[in-house]
């Protein structure tokens, strides 16, 4: 497919007014997207895990204008309260949008929206926030177009929020998502997610993922400037090629169930995604003492006691935990006894592998 499959064309019959809302989980990457080219396109492949627990809802109201208006027009709530820092980040993605949904600027929308996880967590809400988003928009275009099938909705929708931002491409959809062209996937695609196509074993079909909230302030660097930096980056060559490497030896590791393969190349990536920011210039860490705190707990656990469970990192402190569901009660317990003491005021959250974005019904709409 091309961006032009995605464009809506012909003469539109749109509806006055109405209302729609979805919630979308966030992800958990697995391999790592960290370096694009113009337009949102990645750099390298990557594949996630989505998420259940951790998720935003939005819904839009909709209201059709006499004229079309010459800028887009939309007030924006967040958990109540009118956000006007927010709205950029919007107007750009609308910006990035239009040609694809040509009739944004026929509406006025009231949008709201909220998470499921504290604000000030330092979980970032932009993968599951523009995935919301994306298919708020989309259930409004189904509204104008009823024929719409639901494999395009979906892959629509993909297409549209990675237009917000990349990740949220693969918060669409469960339970596993992989975005990213690669020669050895059918149908794998730049433009949008899709579901991994291999075989996967059982043992990882019900993961978990604890977030231990390490430090719940703002990053110093935000990812748009991180992805940035690999354009120069002596690394980066090697860095785009391993990912290649790393998402082709999960095929055979998924089909068998490998656990010990899955987890080291899952932890090697999150330490190459701090490397290639270490190595940046301008360098930055974003791991705080406790992140490594635990790491070297996490590790020694696992010699000990030969328990299933590896971490992998975004781009700040936080440290995600996972496991399958056979390890989970010894997981818990090592969590609450040892990992604990180093999140801030304790937090952490539970999380596991869900199925994708669910619609919510609306009064009007
Ligand atoms: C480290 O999707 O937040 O979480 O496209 O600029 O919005 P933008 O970046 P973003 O980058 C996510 C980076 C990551 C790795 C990943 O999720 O693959």
């Amino acid at each position: 497919m091309t961006e032009n499959d995605f464009v809506l064309t012909g003469k539109l019959a749109l509806p006055m007014l109405g209302k729609v809302c979805w919630k979308a989980p966030s992800n958990i990457a697995l391999v790592k997207y960290w370096g694009k080219k113009e337009n949102q396109i990645p750099a390298n492949p990557s594949i996630s895990f989505t998420l259940d627990a951790c998720a935003t809802t939005t819904s839009i109201t909709y209201t059709r204008l006499e004229n079309s208006a010459a800028d887009f027009q939309f007030e924006l709530y967040f958990e109540g309260k009118l956000k006007e820092d927010f709205k950029p980040k919007i107007h750009t993605f609308f910006k990035r949008t239009e040609r694809f949904l040509p009739f944004l600027k026929n509406y006025e929308f009231t949008i709201e929206t909220s998470n499921s996880f504290p604000h000030s967590s330092g979980i970032a809400s932009s993968a599951s926030g523009m995935a919301a988003l994306a298919l708020c928009l989309m259930s409004i275009e189904k509204k104008i177009r009823p024929d719409i099938k639901d494999d395009f909705f979906y892959k629509k929708a993909s297409f549209l929020a990675r237009l917000g931002s990349g990740s949220a491409c693969r918060s669409i959809e469960g339970d596993l998502i992989q975005w990213g062209s690669s020669p050895h996937i059918p149908n794998s695609s730049d433009l949008f997610g899709i579901h991994y196509p291999f075989e996967v074993h059982g043992n990882f079909r019900n993961f978990h993922d604890t977030i231990l909230l390490v430090h719940k302030g703002q990053k110093t660097v935000s990812s748009t400037v991180g992805h940035d930096l690999m354009h120069e980056h002596p690394f980066a060559k090697e860095r785009f090629s391993q990912a290649h490497k790393n998402l082709d030896k999960l095929k055979s590791i998924f089909a068998s169930g490998d656990l010990n393969s899955f987890m080291e190349i899952v932890e090697s990536e999150a330490l190459t995604l701090h490397a290639m920011m270490m190595t940046s210039l301008p360098y930055f860490i974003l791991m705080k003492p406790n992140t490594l705190e635990i790491i070297n707990r996490i590790w020694a656990f696992r010699d000990a006691t030969k328990t299933p469970m590896c971490f992998t990192l975004d781009a700040g402190a936080n440290v995600h935990v996972l496991y399958p569901e056979s390890a989970k009660e010894k997981a818990i317990q090592f969590i609450q006894d040892e990992l604990v003491a180093y999140c801030e005021n304790g937090h952490y959250i539970c999380d596991r592998i869900g199925k994708g974005a669910k619609q919510l019904s609306t009064a009007i709409g």
